[in-house]
């Protein structure tokens, strides 16, 4: 067909990934993570993230073709994540996706991460394409945003973001301070199962009235994330067990319900019946719970892509360079460079 087979590169926090579509068609999608390299700091660690993805990038692209079953010279261009992320495991992908396609001839597309999750939609393969315009939330280790999609190449508004921790950060530090291995937000939804969410009622952020005439599609966790430590202290000083469960399904229920809070209130404001999810916090249990119950409250179409397209890849970045082809758009020019503040 005359559809662009397009090969992705994503490297912006600790996933390697390398995707290839034809159109909206899926053909590979490869990824190698550090994560078990970052576990004993309890965090990402940029320095060995970027080492991680010189190292891994090879041995990816490699199996991403083989997946596809295609040569380099069978892609008709390249995309590659040039923002916002990570400012060293940025440039290493950017550095590799400029190399390949000099040394191959094929035109190169810098593209936004955080588009790049709403892009993921179009990959799934249950023949639904998604509908315009939507309001997406996006919640990894490294993001909490919530956007305006009108267009996907021309017309994505950020209504809001966290000010401190990403809600996958959170869990993550919370987790640490319950004893609990990283990454956390597992292992917070494991252990929350046989809690009660209403035992602490911990507050949620941004979301007093004198914080929503500013703030009022942004996100705070780290005060929520003190909050916990506290309460933790309290009844270790007072020799108290401290009810683990009962905390992090409590903790669980602030994170969710400020997430779906404030999302359901984007469409309900804009007047948009459609809400988008993405990110690797995703595949919290009680995420889709609320999701699920709030928007069909709401009247409101959740959409929720398979979680390996929601959790970083290269296939979400390769989608939306299909589509950048597909319409006509030039290649980036070879100057531009990482940006890891890069804006949608
Ligand atoms: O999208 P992702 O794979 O990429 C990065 O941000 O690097 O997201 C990883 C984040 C981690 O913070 C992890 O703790 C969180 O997503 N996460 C979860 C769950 N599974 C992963 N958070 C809450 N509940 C989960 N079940
Ligand atoms: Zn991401």
């Amino acid at each position: 067909s005359g559809e662009p087979v397009v090969l992705g590169i994503e490297t912006s926090c600790d996933e390697t990934g390398v995707g290839i579509v034809r159109g909206r068609t899926l053909l590979a999608n490869v990824i190698a993570s550090s994560m078990d390299e970052h576990a004993r700091y309890g965090g990402v660690v940029p320095e060995i993230a970027a080492r991680a993805h010189l190292e891994a990038l090879q041995p990816t692209l490699d199996a991403a073709l083989a997946e596809a079953g295609l040569a380099l010279d069978d892609v008709d261009a390249i995309a590659v994540t040039s923002g916002p992320g990570l400012a060293g495991a940025l440039m290493v992908g950017v550095g590799a996706a400029k190399a390949l396609a000099l040394g191959a001839g094929k035109p190169l597309y810098a593209v936004n991460h955080l588009v790049g999750h709403v892009g993921a939609d179009v990959l799934r393969d249950d023949g639904s394409a998604i509908e315009l315009p939507t309001i997406a939330l996006l919640v990894s280790g490294g993001h909490t945003s919530l956007l305006h999609v009108r267009d996907l190449l021309d017309d994505v508004e950020l209504l809001g973001e966290t000010i401190d921790d990403a809600a996958g950060e959170a869990f993550d530090k919370v987790a640490r301070l319950l004893g609990l291995p990283y990454p956390g937000g597992p292992q917070i939804d494991r252990v929350a199962a046989s809690g009660d969410p209403a035992a602490i009622r911990f507050a949620r952020g941004l979301t007093l009235p004198k914080d929503l005439e500013r703030h009022r599609y942004d996100f705070s966790f780290s005060g929520l994330k003190t909050a916990v430590a506290r309460h933790v202290e309290k009844l270790e000083a007072a020799g108290a067990e401290v009810p683990t469960a009962d905390v992090a399904a409590s903790f669980r229920e602030a994170v969710v319900d400020v997430l779906l809070t404030k999302a359901v209130a984007a469409c309900r404001d804009l007047g948009v019946p459609r809400l988008l999810l993405g990110g690797g916090v995703v595949a919290n249990a009680r995420v889709r719970e609320v999701a699920a119950s709030r928007c069909a409250e709401a009247g409101i179409a959740l959409r929720i892509p398979p979680l390996s397209l929601c959790t970083d890849n290269g296939a979400m970045i390769a989608a939306l360079g299909a589509e950048l082809v597909a319409r006509g758009r030039p290649a980036s020019p070879l100057s531009f460079g990482a940006d890891s503040t890069l804006p949608v």
